[in-house]
């Protein structure tokens, strides 16, 4: 597992607080692109764009919040990837919905994604997918 370094989580921290308020638009882009990606995803999520897009906001701030958290990390993820499981999420689905992220960030903040920022959310995606995964089987 390649792991963050504290420049990473500096870049993933400091846009954040460019992109949490950019958080309709994101939403709006992120599950089009999703599901555009994959139709076959849509079904799992209930219906309201509202409800949609609190839960994309905790996913990006559960990955926000738990760079400073790193030994409560694994563990929540585990169980987090678990849970999902219930949600009828299959592992391929965690590189779906991640490049639907990275997408959706990119279209809607595409200053504050520079390459660099856009590397640091890959990376951060890529381990907590990883962590879930992990946790589903
Ligand atoms: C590291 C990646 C992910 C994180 C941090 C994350 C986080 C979350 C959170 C916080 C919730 C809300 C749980 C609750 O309501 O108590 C949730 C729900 C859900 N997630 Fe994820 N998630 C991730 C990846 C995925 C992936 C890959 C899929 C596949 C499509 C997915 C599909 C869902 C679905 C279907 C729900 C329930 C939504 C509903 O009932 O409408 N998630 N996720």
């Amino acid at each position: 597992m390649e792991s963050l370094t504290e420049h990473d989580k500096k870049l993933v921290q400091r846009s954040f607080t460019h992109i949490a308020p950019q958080n309709e638009d994101i939403a709006a882009v992120f599950y089009a692109r999703l599901f555009e990606l994959d139709p076959d995803i849509e079904h799992l999520f209930s219906t309201g764009l509202d409800v949609q897009r609190a839960k994309l906001m905790r996913m990006m701030a559960d990955l926000v919040n738990a760079l400073d958290a790193p030994e409560a990390l694994s563990q929540s993820m585990r169980e987090l990837g678990k849970q999902h499981v219930s949600y009828g999420v299959h592992d391929k689905h965690y590189a779906t919905v991640g490049e639907a992220l990275i997408w959706a960030l990119r279209k809607v903040c595409p200053a504050v994604m520079t390459p660099t920022v856009t590397q640091a959310w890959e990376k951060t995606y890529a381990l907590f997918a990883e962590l879930a995964i992990s946790g589903a089987h």
